[in-house]
């Protein structure tokens, strides 16, 4: 039997918004079975856990117009030694905003470029408070991400 495919989850949340998202795109891929899913946060993950996946979820709150400082700092971290080893590998984003979020995905596509990754799904950006239809939509996410996985899609 193949190896299962693993899917890492990288995320931060401050005020538990991005969490609540975390958690349901965790759930959504664990419908999917032969991916084994892992979720992290941003601040405890680092370069061997990135280079030990097959494909990646980032989530964050939009913080100033970007990312948070806690998903900066992972890239930070690990950019240089993960550089050149992770062309292609695919890869989504969700973010939980106030009332944008449009800054977070896009400065974040900007540095998946640079490790040269591969956007295999529409970012979810959930505004204002976390809804039913947010988490069913990050619910959606997982359960794509891990169904691609497990079909050799990516
Ligand atoms: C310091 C700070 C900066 C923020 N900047 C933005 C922003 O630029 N755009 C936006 O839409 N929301 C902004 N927000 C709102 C957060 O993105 C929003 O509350 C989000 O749900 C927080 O996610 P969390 O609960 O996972 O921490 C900001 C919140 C904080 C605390």
């Amino acid at each position: 039997m193949a190896p299962a495919k693993r899917l890492l989850i990288v995320h931060h949340t401050q005020s538990g918004n991005t969490g609540m998202l975390a958690e349901a795109v965790l759930r959504g891929a664990g419908r999917v079975d032969g991916v084994d899913t892992r979720l992290m946060r941003a601040f405890d993950a680092g370069t061997d856990d990135l280079l030990a996946c097959d494909g990646l979820l980032l989530g964050t709150p939009e913080n100033f117009g970007t990312m948070s400082g806690a998903l900066k700092d992972f890239f930070d971290r690990t950019y240089y030694p993960c550089e050149g080893k992770l062309v292609g590998l695919p890869y989504a984003v969700f973010v939980s905003a106030g009332n944008d979020g449009t800054g977070a995905v896009r400065e974040i596509g900007r540095i998946a470029n640079g490790y040269g990754w591969k956007q295999v799904a529409e970012a979810l950006i959930a505004r204002k408070e976390i809804t039913a239809g947010h988490l069913s939509a990050a619910e959606e996410l997982g359960e794509a991400m891990a169904s691609g996985l497990a079909m050799g899609i990516f």
